[in-house]
């Protein structure tokens, strides 16, 4: 079978590979949709720490069940998309029901081979009913399950302010679980075209350019002088995660969802005078990847609307490069396979 492998930094080489079969406790997936992500981009300019060369990218997937072993619950034929974190189910994160923050997990795409496959063998217990979806959509469950779980985290009330940070596609899904919980979401970033995608797009009623000398007065007046209460950071920014603890009303949570590489600092008087909660999220959980389907199935969010750019797999080392320039206006990249 086809498939296509990042030998090295900058190098997308197709190759042959061997067509898995089916094993004890795994499905094989006749790979149909590929989402690209930020850490695929990443991996692919060599900037993504922990990651090993070489190694086959993709985790955003969707395809049809073709074997399946240690389930009766899934049909051959049905379409699915799976949870692409591998846990090892023994560690306390395991026993805790937090898979997705395994001590030992293995992200498909990441720590081990992915996607960008025509078949692919995966653990039966990583599997999610299609419910009806199409493999736009179901590629599209993952990043969005990223959103829906650092608003599950923050525990959002309705009425809540809540400030997102970041309008990349992971801070698009967290603004659309934020409203759908009920929250008055304003979005903060760099990129004017962005917002204007939040606000064109999404309908987030508030923007705030955070370049803007006076973010913080912003704030204030959209809040009548409260401050948001829930805050998330979805840039991956030192800059703007140490820069957003002055955001937070008294009382708030602080949800950190994108990732860097440093050290956080943060004035510790502030953050004590507002009993300020300050908590990571990672990846996502069953729970979140059903409340996704449900809220496409609903019609609470229209995937469609984040898919700027789409190639057929042949195409994808010519395309790919172009994808990381920020002037093509990439939200998110799909591909098809095995059409
Ligand atoms: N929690 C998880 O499990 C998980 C999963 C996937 C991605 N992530 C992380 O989420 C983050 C966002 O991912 P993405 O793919 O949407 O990234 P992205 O780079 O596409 O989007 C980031 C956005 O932040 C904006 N930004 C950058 N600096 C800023 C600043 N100082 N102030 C305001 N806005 C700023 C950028 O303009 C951009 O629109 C990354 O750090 C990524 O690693 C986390
Ligand atoms: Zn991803
Ligand atoms: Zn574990």
């Amino acid at each position: 079978m086809q498939t296509l492998v990042c030998t090295t930094p900058g190098e997308l080489t197709y190759q042959l590979g061997i067509k898995p079969e089916l094993t004890p406790g795994n499905a094989i997936i006749r790979i149909r949709r590929i989402g690209i992500c930020g850490t695929d981009l990443h991996a692919f300019e060599g900037t993504q720490p922990y990651f090993n060369y070489p190694r086959i990218l993709g985790h955003e997937l969707a395809g049809e069940l073709v074997e399946v072993d240690g389930t009766s619950d899934f049909e051959p034929g049905e379409a699915v998309t799976f949870i692409p974190y591998f846990n090892c189910g023994h560690c306390i994160a395991c026993r805790s029901g937090k898979p997705n923050c395994c001590a030992n997990l293995s992200v498909c795409g990441v720590h081990a081979d992915g996607g960008m496959v025509e078949y692919l063998s995966v653990p039966s217990y990583s599997l999610v009913h299609g419910n009806g979806l199409s493999f736009d959509e179901l590629a599209l469950v993952e990043p969005l399950a990223i959103g829906a779980h650092g608003i599950r985290r923050a525990g959002v009330q309705p009425g809540e302010w809540v400030l997102v940070i970041g309008a990349g596609p992971i801070g698009l899904g967290v603004m659309e679980f934020a409203r759908i919980a009920g929250g008055n979401v304003i979005a903060l970033d760099i990129n004017e075209s962005r917002l204007n995608f939040c606000r064109n797009r999404l309908k987030v009623e508030h923007t705030v350019l955070a370049t803007a000398p006076d973010v913080l007065e912003q704030l204030a007046a959209i809040t009548n002088g409260d401050m948001p209460t829930v805050v998330i950071d979805a840039t991956g920014s030192l800059r703007a995660i140490n820069n957003a603890f002055q955001y937070m009303a008294h009382g708030a949570r602080y949800i950190l969802i994108g990732l860097q590489k440093g050290e956080i600092s943060f004035s510790h008087p502030e953050f004590h005078k507002r009993e300020g909660t300050l908590m990571s999220s990672r990846n996502a959980t069953r729970q979140d990847f059903e409340h996704v389907i449900t809220s496409m199935k609903s019609g609470q969010i229209d995937p469609t609307t984040y898919i700027t750019h789409r190639v057929a797999f042949g195409q994808v080392s010519d395309e790919f490069a172009s994808w990381l320039n920020p002037a093509n206006g990439v939200i998110k990249a799909m591909v098809a396979i095995n059409e």
